[in-house]
């Protein structure tokens, strides 16, 4: 069979409709042959709706989807070239390992020799060699979540699709199997959308990240445009934590905003936004304490301050509210009620529009 080799994913203007239920309300992006692209976002914002209408197991309401720039719309799921790795894992349980991952080919008619040569050599690459015997029950969870994965490939699909791959693994074993399933991605150059809630796994993983929110996208980018920039609340807050604070803009120069937060004022990227009302999102890192008084800063009250380990979590009263700053490498704990003040790191604090 002439493999095609990965292919570029294309969804313009499409939408998914269940009676009064919009979960994909007309959503445009594109996944390039070759990159792992993230769908990230709470539960319920239409995350699994938009990889089933990939893989055809959905067919979109409105709209057009092109895989490998031939358009697919209207193809049911045996006429695309996807795999999906879905969360449950759905193995065979009366089926041994080898006979789970050769199930495509066979299905297929390949043959018996030839669909089990494949098999073995999927299963080989996902470090699951001398375990063809075994049964899925006899396996941990991550053996298990392999051989979901050799299954997936074992027909070289021209794009992979994982629904929340890690939800059913302890949380070290979950670090491990993501750069895994990375690895393995660049190492055969595979094309795969990859759906997760876990804003840290997107960032750990992903080429690009779609961040979705209420069935649309709201904002798409590489992980660390997401992170330094964040162009709404919503991203700001999903993405890291954020300290969202409404401020004035009172003027713009050269794309240079000046912003009072509060009694400060900081001047900042423009972003497009012009004077009058906005807001900004603050990494907690990149608020800095200091003594009290300091000029250009906003004057603050220790309010908690917990310790964990390789940094400090704490909660300072303002005239702005309260914020939440972070202080790494070993600092002293801060008693609460100590008067201190809150100045800006010059990255990390980004102008956004207002809700
Ligand atoms: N078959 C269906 N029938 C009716 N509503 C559905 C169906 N599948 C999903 N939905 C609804 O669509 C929305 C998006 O669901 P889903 O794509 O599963 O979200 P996510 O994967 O991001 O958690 C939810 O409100 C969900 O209840
Ligand atoms: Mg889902």
């Amino acid at each position: 069979m002439a493999k095609a080799g990965p292919a570029s994913v294309e969804f313009r203007n499409v939408s998914m409709r269940y009676g009064a239920v919009t979960a994909v309300d007309n959503i445009n992006f594109t996944i390039e042959a070759g990159k792992l692209v993230t769908l990230l976002g709470p539960s319920g914002c239409g995350k699994t709706t938009t990889l089933r209408m990939i893989a055809g197991l959905e067919i979109a309401s409105d709209g057009q989807i092109l895989i490998g720039g031939k358009d697919v719309t209207k193809l049911s799921a045996a006429d695309r070239d996807v795999s999906m790795v879905f969360q449950s894992y759905a193995l065979f349980p009366h089926m041994s390992v080898l006979d789970n991952a050769a199930y495509g080919p066979t299905v297929k008619g390949l043959g018996k020799e030839q669909s089990k040569q494949m098999a073995l050599e999927k299963l080989a690459l996902v470090g699951l060699k001398g375990f063809e015997n075994r049964y899925p029950s006899e396996l941990s969870g991550g053996q298990q979540q392999r051989v979901a994965v050799a299954r997936a490939l074992v027909l070289e699909p021209q794009v992979l699709l994982f629904d929340e791959p890690l939800s059913n693994l302890d949380a070290k074993l979950r670090r491990r199997v993501r750069e895994e399933i990375r690895e393995l991605q660049q190492d055969l150059n595979l094309t795969v959308a990859y759906v997760t809630h876990d804003q840290e796994e997107a960032l750990a993983v992903s080429d690009r990240i779609i961040v979705m929110s209420n069935a649309r996208i709201a904002q798409e980018g590489a992980p660390r445009d997401l992170y330094e920039q964040p162009s709404n609340a919503f991203v700001a807050d999903f993405i890291g934590d954020a300290n969202l604070i409404d401020v004035t803009v009172k003027a713009v120069t050269d794309d240079r905003a000046d912003v009072a937060i509060g009694s400060a004022t900081v001047t900042l990227p423009a972003r497009g936004i012009g004077p009058g009302s906005a807001k900004v999102a603050i990494r907690p890192e990149a608020l800095l304490l200091g003594e009290p008084g300091l000029g250009g800063s906003l004057p603050g009250t220790i309010r908690k301050c917990a310790y964990l380990g390789n940094h400090l979590d704490i909660m300072v009263e303002t005239e702005v509210g309260e914020l939440f700053v972070v202080q790494y490498g070993g600092r002293e704990m801060l008693a609460p009620g100590t008067a201190v003040s809150v100045s800006f790191a010059k990255s990390g604090v980004t102008l956004i529009p207002p809700a």
